[in-house]
């Protein structure tokens, strides 16, 4: 399903309030909330949103349990961390237990952090279906989605949870949940905003399956929820209905 804002500002405040009502369902229903989160620049909105009222005083956040999708192998104070981003902007404002943040440090060795990343999901889903109740995605104008980047061997991943992507340009390793995994999930939402994504909205969405061109196409959540939050300025290319 996709949902049209008028601007980023709604948009931010759109997805705010999707992940405080599925962590309250979450909650009620099952004793905890699991999220994980996109990087990029999109979800910092929310992210602040969350952190501010009235938000800030309806999440459960003793319960809250934040993963990420993806991580950028730096250091977690490098500027360029997901983790960063999320911990400055929301994580470091409200009572989520530390114990309960899943940071993924990659700076050292991407395919050692990977595995060690896969573990720990497998000790919190205890033998379960590894169901996220939510999972956050961005939208890159290449048409990937968290570090599923085109044509990477991780698209073609049937079995693990997380991978190491290594990225020539720029020279950036990468660890990502994989598609497997996030298809998982009780609900994804992508969280698209802004001009320069219209055109790959568009082909993603109404476009030939073509998923090593396009990985976002990957993203098929069964039998869970999907999502897409954008703002008219990315959905002006999509057919309306
Ligand atoms: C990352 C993200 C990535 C991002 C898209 C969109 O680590 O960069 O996980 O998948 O969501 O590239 O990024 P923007 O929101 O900055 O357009």
């Amino acid at each position: 399903m996709i949902q049209v804002y008028p601007d980023p500002e709604s948009l931010s405040r759109a997805a705010a309030a999707l992940l405080v009502t599925q962590a309250n369902l979450a909650v009620a229903a099952r004793g905890r909330f699991s999220v994980a989160l996109s990087g990029g620049t999109t979800p910092r909105r929310t992210y602040e949103l969350l952190a501010a009222p009235p938000w800030v005083d309806q999440g459960p956040w003793g319960r809250v349990h934040v993963f990420w999708g993806d991580e950028r192998c730096v250091p977690l104070t490098d500027p360029r961390s997901n983790a960063r981003l999320a911990k400055e902007a929301w994580l470091d404002r409200v009572p989520i237990p530390a114990d309960q943040i899943h940071p993924l440090n990659c700076a050292r060795d991407p395919a050692d952090a990977a595995r060690q990343y896969e573990a720990q999901l497998r000790e919190f889903f205890a033998g379960q279906p590894p169901r996220l109740d939510l999972v956050l995605l961005g939208l890159g104008d290449d048409g990937h989605t968290a570090s599923l980047f085109p044509g990477a061997p991780v698209l073609k991943e049937g079995e693990r949870w997380a991978a190491a992507v290594c990225l020539a340009e720029p020279d950036l390793h990468r660890v990502t949940l994989t598609a497997p995994l996030i298809n998982q999930a009780a609900m994804v939402a992508f969280l698209v905003a802004g001009k320069s994504k219209a055109d790959v909205l568009r082909e993603v969405l109404h476009g030939p399956y073509d998923p090593e061109r396009l990985p976002a196409q990957l993203i098929q959540p069964q039998p869970g929820k999907l999502f897409w939050l954008t703002d008219q300025e990315a959905a002006a290319l999509v057919p309306a209905g």
